[in-house]
């Protein structure tokens, strides 16, 4: 069954019904301010820190059609009937005649008809705010004079979002209300947590004069709360009870008479929730945000902002599903993921645990460099804030305190407490900015490596180059007895935790993508005596793997700490690993008999349908010896999965093959947008790449999961646009060296680089999936496929004929 459809002009996907197969959400605002709606209004935001600074009580294990965060309800009065419903459709769940959520850039925005009823609702934060809006629409269509009344209602959530589920007497105790009544008849309705009353107030105003109010929920819903969100017994009264609560379940609910509506006549009404430290510091901002000009205002600025971010970089392809997320909905979820990291989503649920993950940041910051490559820059500092002085890296930090953490491996107390792979992650995500930005001054600015206690161990300060240097030789001084780098606690794939001294095949071909772009960035910076150095490093851990990493039609994946293997045919569980086959392609390790033996090992063993599976056969039962992934069934996740963030590395390694059509068939096959049409077994978002799907060892094979703050947005955009497209930054300029399906004419692209803008024309004439027969620029024929670096602010027109 189909949901929605793509709406490409408007920048929008349109959800027709509310009842997808799961929640389906959009992103607001960042997280300074912002959060999470859902296509039925549904709201959970939070201020700075989803886990200790929450807001809004939503819990996505409720079902849904449960009442979650926030909804809206309308009051129709027509002659001697009056009748209830939410716009939204929950939590009255009535009949609708029209229903659409359309998911745009930081904005929902809701167009629904009940009873005759419409209402345009728009969602979202003001740049720079600490607020949400709801701009509220709505038109009288019954074609007779009415009365309408509208109650927005937020629950709230103690500040602590943990403990507001752990703690039944405290947080009860401490919850309280306060209305605070302007003289202009408007009411901000505020709600605090005793001790954060003079500092974090949380409140909930409109600017229409508010008749009643309510902020107790059991008052609200009523009958002891054996009243429904579905028909609370408070709005069977013609007022709310205007009750300040001083403990329980608060809420705010504001009722506004918004007076008769003749026929076709339209009423907005604005409501805003947001938290300050005092309303009166906050009232001139609450005061300008009441005024539709300025909402109006405040939501081209926000489109603006996400216009200019897009235009960085815009495609036209024969394909509609590639152009639909290369162009809009990729990009987005590529700087979602960057701000949120894996915080906060309807599957990482922000109760502080994980703060930002040092592998999965440096690989987000990937993902934006083309269209905001100074944002890049700020989190690649703060990365290398948490790099530790031997070059390892903490695993996660929190970027409100920028405490580090060791992440999963604490719970180990006899395994290493680092991650293999974490630390030569930011030599291919800095190395990815010097050439996106041609900056090479940060190389030389100073950042501290990590320490927990500074007061005992003083700081000590270097440059990035220095971090980069020590990343190389964290890698090249803890190797295990294979001369493969050690595996740490674990590697990209979080779930295998081999006993100490287990070497990861995966790190090693890492550890040689990494030591290409050193040499090449010590190429650029004129150092050949580090450029021959890390040739050899280079050349021992290509031998190394070629040596012993072999397993006759693939690269296995790890050597145990007693020397025996884990990906190998020998194996009865997990014998044939996804990363163990692309990365040595990357890397360069494996000849061409090699790269196709194992690409093919891939394409025959693990791909489906739906996407790449990690591994194959997926264990059957816990086994404490090799660890999370054996938590699993058979097909879930890590265990012969499909895990999203693997499949682009194995489109990667077939464009450096030269095999256009099947990168392009691994790219369609997991495009949600390519599924739109029938997405009753994928179920999540088809606007944004889910993290799994289950394998095809399990039952539900199909099921996505996980949806939007994955590592997939960040490579599968860079697989696509660097790789298939061909459009790569080089320190020497932009190459284009597509490879694309043998099919296709050919593609055009606008693609900003270094200040000026590239108009990319690609011919396919003779077709071809790659090679460069010719590259005009300007009309002027260059020899290669780099465009020479343009002036700042040049049109550039580029040529390419493949062939
Ligand atoms: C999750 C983690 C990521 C890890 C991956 C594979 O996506 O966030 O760090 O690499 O799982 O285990």
């Amino acid at each position: 069954m189909m949901y929605g459809y793509f709406d490409d002009k408007a920048r929008e996907y349109v959800i027709t019904t509310p009842k997808t197969p799961v929640k389906w959400v959009n992103y607001i605002g960042g997280l300074a301010f912002g959060g999470i709606i859902d296509q039925t209004g549904g709201s959970l935001i939070c201020k700075g820190d989803p886990a200790l600074n929450r807001i809004v009580k939503y819990v996505p294990q409720l079902p849904s059609s449960d009442f979650k965060g926030e909804t809206l309800y309308i009051r129709l009065k027509h002659e001697t009937s009056s009748r209830l419903f939410s716009p939204y459709f929950v939590p009255t769940l009535d009949q609708y005649d029209r229903f659409e959520c359309r998911v745009g850039l930081g904005y929902s925005r809701y167009i629904t008809e009940f009873y005759g009823i419409r209402s345009e609702i728009t969602v979202f934060v003001p740049i720079g705010e600490d607020r949400m809006i709801r701009d509220i629409k709505i038109t009288n269509l019954t074609g007779a004079t009415v009365e309408i009344d509208v109650i927005p209602v937020v629950e709230y959530t103690h500040f602590d979002a943990l403990k507001q589920f752990t703690n039944a007497d405290w947080v009860p105790q401490t919850m309280q209300s306060k209305a605070f009544r302007e003289e202009n008849g408007l009411l901000i309705l505020q709600q605090y947590a005793f001790m954060k009353k003079e500092t974090a107030v949380n409140y909930l105003t409109s600017n229409w004069p508010v008749s009643s109010f309510e902020s107790d929920r059991k008052r609200f819903l009523g009958d002891n709360e054996y009243g429904t969100w579905r028909a609370p017994k408070a709005l069977e009264q013609a007022e709310l009870g205007n009750y300040e609560a001083l403990r329980g379940d608060n809420i705010g609910a504001l009722l506004h008479h918004l007076g008769t509506f003749t026929p076709n006549e339209t009423k907005r009404i604005i409501t805003q929730l947001g938290q300050t430290a005092s309303i009166s510091s906050a009232l001139p901002a609450i005061q300008r945000f009441r005024s539709g000009e300025q909402v109006d205002a405040a939501f081209t600025q926000l489109a603006d902002s996400w216009n200019a971010y897009l235009s960085k970089f815009q495609v036209n392809t024969p394909d509609a599903a590639m152009n639909s997320m290369l162009n809009v909905h990729n990009p987005r979820q590529c700087h979602t993921t960057k701000n949120w990291s894996r915080d906060l989503s309807l599957y990482q649920l922000g109760f502080g645990g994980r703060g930002m993950g040092f592998r999965d940041s440096s690989q987000d910051s990937m993902g934006i460099l083309a269209h905001a490559p100074d944002e890049g820059k700020a989190l690649l500092t703060k990365l290398l804030c948490v790099q530790k002085r031997d070059g390892s890296a903490m695993h996660q930090f929190f970027p409100s305190t920028m405490e580090a953490t060791v992440g999963d491996s604490h719970e180990m107390p006899d395994r290493p407490k680092y991650y293999g792979d974490d630390h030569l992650w930011i030599i291919l995500a800095v190395t990815a900015y010097l050439k996106e930005s041609g900056d090479m001054a940060f190389l030389d600015q100073i950042i501290p490596f990590y320490e927990k206690d500074a007061q005992k161990q003083p700081l000590e300060f270097a440059t990035v180059l220095e971090h980069l240097h020590r990343a190389i030789s964290f890698t090249q001084s803890h190797k295990g007895a294979h001369g493969i780098p050690l595996l740490g606690f674990a590697d990209w794939n979080d779930t295998v935790n081999l006993r100490t001294g287990a070497e990861s095949l995966f790190v090693a071909a890492q550890f040689g993508k990494a030591l290409l772009e050193m040499i090449e960035l010590m190429g650029a910076l004129g150092k050949q005596d580090m450029v021959a150095t890390y040739q050899s490093y280079y050349d021992d851990m290509k031998r190394a793997v070629n040596d012993h990493g072999w397993d006759g039609e693939w690269f296995i994946r790890y050597f145990d700490f007693d020397g025996s293997k884990l990906g190998s045919k020998e194996n009865a569980h997990g014998q044939i690993y996804t990363n163990g086959q692309s990365w040595p392609v990357i890397a360069g390790f494996a000849d061409k008999e090699r790269a196709e033996k194992a690409l093919n090992s891939v394409n025959r063993l693990l791909n489906t349908k739906n996407g790449i599976k990690l591994s194959y056969p997926g264990f059957n039962g816990y086994d404490p010896n090799i660890g999370g992934i054996t938590t699993y069934p058979p097909g879930a996740k890590e265990n012969g999965g499909i895990f999203l963030h693997a499949n682009p590395w194995v489109m990667i390694a077939e464009t450096i093959m030269g095999n256009g059509d099947r990168a392009f068939q691994y790219y369609n096959q997991i495009n949600p947008a390519a599924k739109n049409d029938d997405l009753d077994t994928f179920e999540v978002e088809p606007y944004s790449y889910p993290q799994n799907i289950l394998g095809d060892e399990h039952p539900q094979f199909g099921l996505g999961r996980n949806s939007w703050l994955s590592g997939t947005a960040s490579w599968t955009y860079q697989a696509a646009t660097k790789y298939i497209l061909g459009i790569l930054p080089t320190y020497a300029g932009l190459q284009v060296n597509p490879c694309i399906p043998k099919a296709w004419d050919g593609f055009t692209a606008t693609r900003v680089f270094r200040g000026a803008t590239y108009q990319i024309v690609v011919n396919n004439p003779t077709h071809v999936s790659k090679g460069v027969a010719s590259l005009k620029v300007d009309g002027k024929t260059v020899e290669g496929t780099i465009i020479p670096i343009a002036a700042d602010g040049a049109t550039v027109s580029v040529e390419v004929t493949m062939g």
